[in-house]
């Protein structure tokens, strides 16, 4: 915290002691020069058979035009209905090819479910450093413009890279202060997916604050997900219990089991490190417990392992100023017509302040495009959450929070393309459809 206050008035004074006529480059020029000069522009030049390959030229002259507004070049990803970057902000961010190219730390998603997007750029590695990201990330959030300011240099200063994980799957280590939940190696049959959820007594005698939430999985993961039951009735401990049986059927007695649960904390990614915001932390009461949903897919003819390892670290709850609660506000009422395209739209209005931090979706396979929105307000009609991969929904932070008003709220807008035969409604199982908005606030 010290040090970034200290960049911040160090960089003030660097701007008002400078002469004026010295214009700061914009971030786009940053992002030419200091990015894609001396990693891409070696393949993309003109005249170059990566250039021709990729039809992307991205020298100073001519990358921004290359880039901006401009459909790919790679026919999958056309289909889909990317364009490399487009001006639209968030959406445009989960609508960018240039962005799905360089998100290395995403790479699982992408070689598994977009085999036909060629390759993560720069082609042959190392990936892009976490603050070239980020910088362009937030460069694309902003609108992508050629002229102006719009993300802060110092995000550059974060060198570390990401890179893909070799060797067989390693638990988590242990928290300095906290708790390891691990479970596993469990089976997966072929040909089969596998969810069930397996309740853990925290053995905790005191009330605990998290911040922090880490979590890795085996291979092959479609997500994970923590619930808790504030009403008491929870399941019997340490047992697995799964939604469907060999057979493919569901299990009733599970499906009531978690009829009052609720949501704690999930992910889609096999590894992953959320922090909350600072001073905000999630209280968990003495003797608690949590019921740990995994959901295995496993298309191979061979039988799998699945495993999975949570770190919860904690705080002091002198440290704790804000508590964070869950958003989960689940559409259940609905009827997709067969063979059709149908948007749905329902709105949640709230009856008092909310600082919300964190938006996820959730929905099932026919689901092509969730979006979130706020309702009333001053910001009323921004659109804030898009995703168009109901597999991945990507989980947005928001710093500073989204603050709502009593009488104001959030309108989510779920596309579904029902391939079927039948109407589809809700359901747990994955041959029926859900409309989840998930997420977090103070
Ligand atoms: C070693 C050569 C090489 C380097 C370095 C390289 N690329 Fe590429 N790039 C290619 C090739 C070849 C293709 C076409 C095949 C593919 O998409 O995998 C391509 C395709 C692309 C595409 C898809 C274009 C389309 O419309 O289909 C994008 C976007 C891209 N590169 C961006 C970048 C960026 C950004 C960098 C630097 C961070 C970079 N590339 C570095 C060789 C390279």
């Amino acid at each position: 915290m010290h040090k970034i206050f200290l960049l911040v008035i160090v960089s003030f004074l660097i701007v008002s002691c400078g002469s004026t006529e010295i214009a700061e480059r914009s971030s786009w020029e940053i992002i030419q020069e200091e990015i894609l000069e001396p990693n891409c522009v070696a393949c993309h030049t003109a005249g170059t058979s990566f250039a021709n390959q990729s039809n992307l030229v991205l020298t100073k002259d001519v990358a921004y035009g290359q880039l901006v507004d401009r459909e790919p070049n790679n026919a999958a990803a056309k289909a889909d209905g990317l364009e490399l970057v487009g001006t639209k902000g968030l959406e445009s961010l989960y609508n960018s090819f240039l962005w799905e190219k360089i998100n290395y730390p995403d790479y699982e998603h992408y070689y598994a479910d977009h085999a036909e997007y060629g390759e993560l750029m720069p082609l042959g590695g190392p990936a892009l450093t976490y603050g070239e990201l980020e910088y362009i990330r937030t460069w694309i959030l902003s609108g992508a413009p050629e002229d102006g300011v719009v993300a802060e240099s110092n995000l550059l200063e974060d060198e570390d890279r990401f890179e893909i994980p070799t060797g067989d799957y390693q638990p988590l280590a242990p928290p300095a202060s906290g708790m390891q939940l691990n479970l596993g190696p469990f089976d997966i049959a072929a040909d089969f997916e596998r969810e069930f959820w397996y309740y853990r007594p925290l053995e905790n005698p005191e009330e605990i604050y998290v911040t922090r939430f880490e979590s890795t999985m085996r291979e092959g993961s479609h997500h994970l997900i923590l619930y808790d039951y504030p009403q008491g009735d929870t399941p019997d401990p340490e047992t697995f219990r799964d939604i469907r049986n060999e057979n493919g059927f569901l299990v009733y007695s599970t499906a009531q089991s978690i009829a009052n649960q609720r949501f704690v904390w999930g992910t889609q990614t096999r590894n992953t490190d959320y922090t909350f915001p600072d001073g905000v932390a999630l209280k968990l009461p003495a003797n608690h417990g949590l019921d740990i949903n995994s959901h295995y897919v496993n298309y191979s003819p061979d039988m799998k392992q699945g495993e999975v390892s949570v770190n919860l670290h904690t705080v002091d709850p002198s440290e704790v100023q804000h508590i964070a609660k869950n958003i989960f506000l689940s559409n259940t009422t609905f009827s997709l017509p067969a063979g059709k395209v149908t948007t749905l739209e329902r709105s949640w209005t709230f009856n008092e302040t909310r600082n919300i931090f964190l938006l996820s979706s959730h929905a099932h396979q026919y689901n092509t495009e969730f979006r979130i929105y706020i309702v009333g307000g001053p910001r009323d009609g921004e659109l804030v959450y898009f995703s168009k991969d109901w597999e991945h929904p990507p989980l947005l932070e928001y710093d500073p929070p989204i603050v709502l008003n009593a009488g104001e709220g959030l309108r989510a807008e779920a596309t579904y393309n029902n391939t079927t035969d039948r109407a589809l409604e809700f359901g747990l199982l994955s041959v029926n459809e859900m409309m989840i908005i998930f997420g977090a606030y103070w």
